[in-house]
């Protein structure tokens, strides 16, 4: 491998268009935190850099489903996203947003650049326009019928029921979600970058690094087989950067060509020195993102490096799969979902046992998954139970046999060559496991050190000999301090929380990655401060509190997906007119014998009192419902039922879920109120 004298790592912009969740965390900003920070802690150049990805239809189609401005919708996002990276440790240099204007631009530049050299591809092509809107509509702003599956709501890009790609004009009578119009195709310039030109350059590049992921590699290489396409690098939009060229009103860049150079503005505005972290020979860039944008890291970005010229192609884009929820696919709009901002504040103060979990079990080289019981398992069975009560059993020994004091080593007890010989193998097995990005091996290493630990302690049993001989305990102590300090060095990438807690505890200011294995780490005579229980047991009721919260969400998906009744056959005015709807109110109410379903209401119509048979019994009881003002329909023909004559129909609405409520005037209004 090339000796490089810097690294750049970026972990992809998200869309400023939701919160943050734990497919977000463990599919990027983990392992690129856990990464920068082993980088750090060799002492290496390194700046780590991310931000909001601002533009694009995610972001319109966001802010017209809440009625807001693009503007106000990343506004809000970008505040809560880096507040919650912030809280959750995840260490950036640079949190940017792309709707900077150093931003815009540098990615103008970049635009005009390939422009005057010529390196686009001018195309007019017929787009779908809608002329109430007076705007062109991208892919996901048309809907229609599916060509394939038939069903109606397919997108310009996909049908979500069927799962087909599409392209806009394949929709059958396509409607634009704008104003429901039926759009008109028009023609539309645009400038493409030609990837098939850069094929071979692009195959050469990823030839160079069979060093990188199979999941990568697997998909890069099988869109260089199908053969790349020209693609459109400006898109028909009012939300982006503006093209720097003029007559290009109503165009921007395309998302996908902004969003990457975001990284190098970013850099931009983190050090003057940004040129050299993109361009040296020297350094080296790694892109930390999810599986979802492989392509436009590992193709489309590189050909418009290559087109640009001057930059340095990505050295690694150590791309993760998926991770699933309790067996499900994580699913924004379904809410099926952990969020950050919620894990913070049920959890707080845990972020590293969110970080230990999802580290754990790191979707790096398949889709992996998320469960409670999980969480839960990894909590008590290895925060508690190995590091903290390892960590916990060190510094009580010697706050109550030593005064608060590091104890000499002097009578060893026979464990310790062994103990020795299991450490120094550690520091290298962890630089190989997180160098080659296996984030889940290097945890189980690093807390090999707890382990070890815990173990050494159990066997050499301190708290027993104390009595009869100090020295032989004070030296199990020392050397268990020693490893507290290693495991505190070593776990820092990953629970960064409980390193800082264990650094403070002992003294250790700035610690070097090689003191791993060190046994004279920790001075004896040093005065330590027992850091308190770094993890706590969590609890069956407070997990139960989580599954029920993803129960909740099924089930209001659930009662989302019933059926919306069809609209019936349409009816003249007179139809309507005949019907005689009228406010009352139910004066008493009682049971009816012998049936489950219906009350007998006394309703008063403001003219007398009717008795109407209404079918609400096992929705509401009697004596709840005396004295509540409702709608009823007054001139339907009087029917016999068990015995009793009833006068009239209570209107009802029927939930989702079956259950009814009343039709209920928003202000008080007299009895025999006729409805119309
Ligand atoms: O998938 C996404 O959320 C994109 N916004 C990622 C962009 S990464 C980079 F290229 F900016
Ligand atoms: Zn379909």
């Amino acid at each position: 491998m090339a000796e490089f004298s810097r690294t750049t790592v970026t972990a992809a912009l998200i869309y400023a268009n939701g919160p943050i969740h734990i497919g977000h965390l463990a599919g990027c900003y983990l392992p690129a935190d856990i990464y920068v920070r082993f980088l750090r802690l060799q002492k290496k150049d390194v700046i780590f850099v991310s931000g909001t990805d601002e533009h694009g239809v995610p972001i319109t189609i966001k802010a017209q489903k809440e009625g807001k401005t693009p503007q106000e919708v990343v506004d809000y996002y970008y505040k809560e996203i880096k507040s919650s990276f912030d809280q959750f440790g995840i260490s950036f240099d640079i949190y940017g947003r792309t709707s900077d204007p150093v931003h815009h631009k540098i990615s103008q530049d970049f635009f005009l650049k390939l422009y005057e050299e010529g390196k686009f591809v001018e195309e007019t092509t017929m787009q779908y326009f809608d002329e109430s809107a007076n705007q062109f509509l991208a892919d996901r702003y048309i809907v229609g019928d599916c060509p394939s599956c038939k069903q109606p709501g397919a997108y310009g890009d996909q049908c979500e029921k069927c799962g087909t790609t599409l392209s806009p004009n394949e929709l059958v009578n396509p409607k634009s979600m704008l104003s429901g119009a039926s759009p008109v195709l028009k023609p539309t310039k645009n400038w493409f970058l030609p990837l098939d030109q850069w094929q071979p350059a692009l195959t050469e590049y990823i030839h160079s690094h069979p060093e990188w992921k199979p999941n990568v590699l697997g998909q890069v290489k099988s869109w260089l087989q199908d053969g790349l396409k020209p693609r459109a690098m400006t898109r028909d939009l009012n939300w982006g950067v503006p093209i720097p060229l003029l007559g290009t009103e109503g165009k921007v860049l395309y998302v996908w060509f902004d969003a990457p150079i975001g990284y190098v503005s970013m850099t931009s505005q983190l050090t003057p020195d940004w040129e050299t972290y993109w361009k040296a020979k020297d350094s080296r860039i790694v892109h930390f993102i999810g599986k979802d944008n492989i392509v436009f890291h590992c193709l489309i970005f590189p050909a418009m490096c290559l087109a640009h010229g001057g930059y340095q192609l990505a050295d690694q884009v150590p791309a993760n799969e998926f991770m699933n929820l309790e067996g499900e696919k994580i699913s924004t709009s379904r809410n099926w979902a952990v969020w950050l901002h919620e894990y913070l504040v049920d959890f707080p103060g845990k972020q590293d046992v969110l970080r230990y979990a999802l580290t754990a079990s790191s979707p790096e080289t398949k889709d992996a998954d998320f469960t409670w019981a999980d969480f839960q398992t990894k909590n008590n069975s290895e925060l508690v139970a190995i590091l903290g009560n390892f960590v916990n059993r060190a510094f009580v020994l010697i706050d109550k046999n030593f005064e608060s004091k590091v104890p000499v080593k002097a009578e060893e007890t026979g464990l310790e060559d062994e103990l020795r010989k299991a450490l120094v193998e550690i520091p290298a097995k962890l630089d190989a496991a997180l160098a080659n990005y296996k984030f889940r091996d290097a945890l189980v290493l690093a807390m090999e050190v707890a382990r070890i630990g815990n173990k050494y302690l159990a066997e050499a049993e301190p708290w027993k000999i104390i009595k009869e001989n100090p020295a032989k305990a004070g030296t199990v102590l020392n050397y268990a301090i020693q490893l507290v300090a290693h495991a505190s060095i070593a776990l820092e990438p990953f629970i960064p929380f409980t390193a800082e807690r264990l650094r403070k505890a002992l003294g250790l200011e700035d610690c070097s990655w090689l003191e791993i294995a060190n046994f004279d780490l920790i001075p004896a005579g040093k005065t330590l401060q027992n850091p308190g229980l770094l993890f706590e047991k969590i609890e069956d009721d407070v997990i139960q509190k989580q599954i029920d919260k993803l129960a909740q969400s099924k089930s209001s998906m659930e009662l989302a997906k019933k059926e919306i009744a069809p609209i019936k056959e349409t009816i003249e005015f007179d139809d309507f007119a005949k019907m005689d709807i009228r406010v009352g109110q139910i004066v008493e109410a009682s049971k009816m014998e012998k049936s489950k379903k219906l009350l007998k209401l006394t309703v008063d119509d403001g003219i007398r009192t009717r008795t109407i048979l209404s079918g609400i019994a096992e929705f509401f009881e009697p004596e709840a419902i005396v004295g509540k003002k409702i709608s009823f329909l007054a001139n339907l023909a009087p029917r016999k039922m068990m015995g009793i004559d009833s006068e009239g129909m209570i209107l009802m609405a029927e939930d989702a879920d079956g259950s009814l409520a009343f039709m209920q005037p928003s202000k008080e209004v007299w009895n025999g109120a006729t409805i119309r």
